[in-house]
């Protein structure tokens, strides 16, 4: 207990993570760019779907309470047969068609386990309306007045992916929803170098395996967040590689792309369809920002055993590094980590892979876990 209070006791963020931080220089480069490219730094209202000059609205959508629509998409089993139901979050610049946890999951599995999957696009995405005020607490809302409206019961799974681990590891917050869940899983989810438990050593270490447009990225989300949309448009030099769609990969998750030719390509246009900014830079702005929590700080929510916490992540991802999540693995020991060797942040494609991640997190028990 006395080492957790200390834990908890760090200094402020700010002081303590400087070091990630030219914060003097980005305001500086910030000024500059604010007298001279003013009309490039607000970005353009996002185009809303069904709006005159926005995109067609072909999903099916709930109104959320303050007034937002959220799309969603359904997978395997009818609700009312199922008796397993996931809700999936997808990572950055994807949306509710990219549920591969669903699309590649075995039909004899989802018969087998009653598998029932529901995918949404995240605020911003596709065709689901923006929310500039969101954060991973409002995500976690907006996954609960989902659950509620598509009657799901009081119990469903979570898996989140990448960019959506934000939401997922605000679902582990006993304050937000854990009650109702039956268990998660986390898929090479996003750390957020700013989290305040974790040690200098170790986020700078993780900060410092990004390439360095990303780490110039993550700290102007994290700085200058009224910047970001300039710094990833602009062409004097390279801003983010996700936003730009260029990022450096691991030679095995290039091998599962080439493989895969462009099967995604159907709503590779869509996913983006409202702009650029209440997607992609948010997504960089909510992640990399100042969290209302910090998953180390997090206990294990299912403390009679009656669901799980899976994590899984590949070592040799080039997004996310093995690094930081095996000490969050190490701080959490009621996380189940399962590190996937020589992959990349694509391994859930490789075959068979998602069959296992999902059995996994829908049929353990006690009896199955090591330890
Ligand atoms: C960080 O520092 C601690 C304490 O000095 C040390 O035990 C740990 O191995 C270091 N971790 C890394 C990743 O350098």
């Amino acid at each position: 207990m006395a080492s957790d209070s200390s834990r908890k006791s760090s200094l402020k963020p700010s002081s303590r993570k400087s070091f990630l931080f030219p914060s003097v220089v980005i305001v500086i480069v910030g000024i500059i760019v604010a007298l001279t490219y003013q009309s490039k730094l607000k970005p353009p209202q996002p185009k809303l779907c069904g709006s005159s000059s926005g995109p067609p609205i072909t999903a099916p959508r709930i109104k959320l309470q303050d007034g937002r629509y959220l799309a969603y998409k359904e997978h395997g089993l009818p609700r009312e047969k199922a008796n397993r139901k996931i809700v999936f979050i997808h990572g950055s610049d994807c949306c509710r068609h990219d549920a591969v946890f669903a699309t590649l999951l075995s039909p004899d599995l989802v018969e087998e386990l009653g598998v029932y999957m529901v995918s949404f696009d995240r605020p911003g995405y596709c065709e689901s309306d923006p929310h500039p005020s969101r954060t991973p607490r409002s995500l976690v809302s907006d996954i609960e007045e989902l659950d509620d409206q598509l009657s799901l019961g009081s119990k469903f799974y979570v898996i989140g992916k990448s960019m959506g681990g934000q939401a997922a590891w605000g679902c582990l917050n006993l304050k937000y929803i854990p009650h109702r869940l039956a268990g998660v899983t986390l898929v090479a989810p996003v750390v957020n170098y700013y989290w305040r438990n974790l040690p200098l050593n170790v986020s700078t270490e993780g900060f410092n395996f990004q390439q360095k447009r990303d780490q110039w990225a993550v700290r102007v989300a994290h700085y200058a967040p009224w910047l970001i949309y300039w710094w990833n448009t602009q062409k004097w030099f390279p801003g983010s590689s996700i936003a730009n769609r260029d990022s450096l990969l691991s030679q095995s998750d290039r091998d599962i792309i080439s493989k895969r030719g462009y099967t995604r390509k159907p709503h590779w246009a869509e996913v983006r369809q409202q702009g650029i900014h209440e997607s992609i830079n948010r997504d960089m702005i909510v992640g990399f920002g100042n969290w209302e929590f910090d998953p180390l700080d997090l206990d294990n929510p299912f403390l009679n055993n009656e669901g799980f916490v899976h994590l899984w992540q590949g070592d040799e991802d080039m997004l996310v590094p093995v690094k930081l999540q095996r000490y969050l693995a190490h701080q959490l020991p009621w996380v189940h980590y399962h590190e996937v060797p020589r992959s990349g942040h694509f391994f859930h494609f490789t075959k068979g892979v998602v069959d296992n991640i999902v059995t996994t997190l829908l049929t353990t028990d006690t009896d199955t876990i090591r330890q």
